[in-house]
């Protein structure tokens, strides 16, 4: 199938590789020209486990081909993928200048049948829109040209895009035209052969699900965290809390790690967007609000811990912060948690001596040079002379440390783990102060 998307950014280049790599014939447009110069040389600006392998397969095989011009992109597809940015505008609403912007263009140069598939993250409604400004288009052109719009939201997690697009649990297709369902039913094809995946349902139910889908998610995180709260002012083990919650199939083990707030591009950005559209149309949303409150009070927790552990004193000391990513895997850290400890510490006059395997460039990027923030190259060189650690994603590299030479090396024995990942016992027999994540316990100084 002729299929073109509009955008190479994240979504879209996923879409774009994952799409080739089954055999169909995938022009990716972007307006950045420099962008698309260096990708048609397989260099790819994101990181994503796999994706510049598959780009560069794929443009090898020539079923791949990228071009800044929209022209030739509209041309080229039967179905036009749109996969622009939709950046949260001032008032927390999803902006859709680049998503109207794209349907004017396809209206403009089309020259034949085209369906126009949402994949960009956009509140309940918007695919009317962009059927509007089409057709307003085509007014002006004084063309009668039949097209469709439909909506087809993506759930990638980022690290694992390429899998959860070839693998994921169900693609949802907002259409109820029998002629876009039977081109969508083509178009995947290919990874929903062993088991039906397709989801067909009206386009205002699709918008929906994509937000209904992650807001549900970040309940779920916000009410682990919760309870993990309280677990610590009860001295109950969230660890063990939720190994017993999670063993009730209709709770289940995903999603319910305690930690220190969720961050990333889509669960932060989608769930104020939810609650502002639930404004807009006068719907209650107490829940997604108190979502949201309960997250933001969670990333401040570590900067608590930490000021309890050094007895209120944080000017002059020096931080070591392992992971900076919003999760690991990527080096992503738009909203994470490390950025909101950084600043309070900063604000507190402290010094960050930070290891991230992936994120230190982003980093740097947001931060610039300062004398207060050092980006180590080494996990246990941010340890050197460092006064207490903490912790704000769970790398693998991570996981398995010596406790003795971290409890050598710090000035002051204390570690803030965010995201649970070591037995209490385990750091405290080195004759560490660990401070966790709603494990009663663990909260009690070794009592040196
Ligand atoms: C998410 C959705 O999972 C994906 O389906 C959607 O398309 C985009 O948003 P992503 O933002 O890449 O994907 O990350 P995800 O792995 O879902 O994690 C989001 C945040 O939640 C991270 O900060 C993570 O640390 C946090 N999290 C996740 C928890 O704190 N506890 C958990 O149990 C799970």
């Amino acid at each position: 199938m002729k299929i073109t998307i509009h955008g190479s950014g994240y979504v879209g280049l996923v879409t774009g590789a994952c799409l080739a790599d089954v055999g169909h014939d995938v022009v990716c447009v972007d307006v950045d020209q420099i962008k698309i110069a260096s990708l048609k040389q397989g260099n790819v600006p994101i990181h994503e486990p796999g994706l510049e392998d598959l780009i560069r397969y794929n443009l090898e095989s020539g079923r791949l081909r990228f071009t800044s011009n929209p022209e030739e992109g509209v041309e080229h597809g039967l179905l036009q993928f749109i996969a622009v940015g939709t950046p949260p505008d001032e008032d927390g609403s999803a902006d859709l200048t680049h998503v109207l912007k794209v349907a004017r263009s396809i209206g403009q140069h089309m020259g034949d049948y085209r369906v126009i598939v949402n994949k960009s993250t956009v509140p309940v409604g918007t695919a009317d829109r962009v059927h509007q400004a089409i057709h307003e288009v085509l007014e002006d052109r004084t063309e009668t040209l039949d097209f469709d719009v439909c909506s087809n939201p993506e759930f990638l997690k980022e690290g694992a895009a390429i899998e959860d697009f070839s693998r994921g649990a169900r693609i949802v297709v907002g259409s109820e035209s029998e002629r876009v369902q039977r081109l969508m039913r083509e178009c995947y094809a290919p990874y929903s052969r062993q088991k039906d995946k397709l989801i067909f349902m009206d386009v205002r139910s699709a918008e929906l699900t994509k937000y209904a889908a992650n807001a549900m998610l970040a309940t779920k995180i916000s009410f682990i965290n919760e309870i993990a709260n309280l677990a610590e002012s009860l001295g109950a083990d969230i660890e063990q809390v939720r190994h017993g919650i999670g063993s009730d199939p209709r709770i289940g083990y995903h999603f319910i790690y305690p930690g220190c707030g969720y961050g990333g591009s889509c669960f932060p950005k989608d769930v104020k967007a939810l609650a502002r559209t639930a404004g807009e149309v006068g719907a209650p949303a107490q829940l997604l609000h108190a979502v949201e409150e309960v997250n933001e009070a969670q990333k401040s927790r570590l900067f608590d811990k930490l000021k309890q552990a050094m007895h209120g004193n944080l000017k002059g000391r020096t931080i070591a912060l392992w992971g900076l990513a919003f999760k690991p895997n990527t080096d992503d850290m738009r909203e994470a948690p490390s950025r909101t400890l950084m600043e309070q510490l900063w604000a507190e006059g402290a010094r960050v001596q930070a290891y991230d395997p992936e994120a230190s460039a982003e980093c740097h990027r947001l931060y610039g040079e300062r004398p207060d923030l050092c980006l180590s190259r080494q996990r246990d060189a941010a340890l050197e002379g460092a006064d207490a650690l903490v912790i704000c994603t769970e790398w693998k590299a991570f996981r398995s440390v010596d406790f003795e030479y971290i409890a050598r090396t710090l000035n002051h024995p204390v570690i803030v783990d965010g995201r649970n990942l070591y037995s209490p016992e385990d750091v405290k027999r080195a004759g560490l102060d660990y401070y966790a994540i709603g494990r009663g316990d663990s909260l009690r100084p070794t009592g040196r």
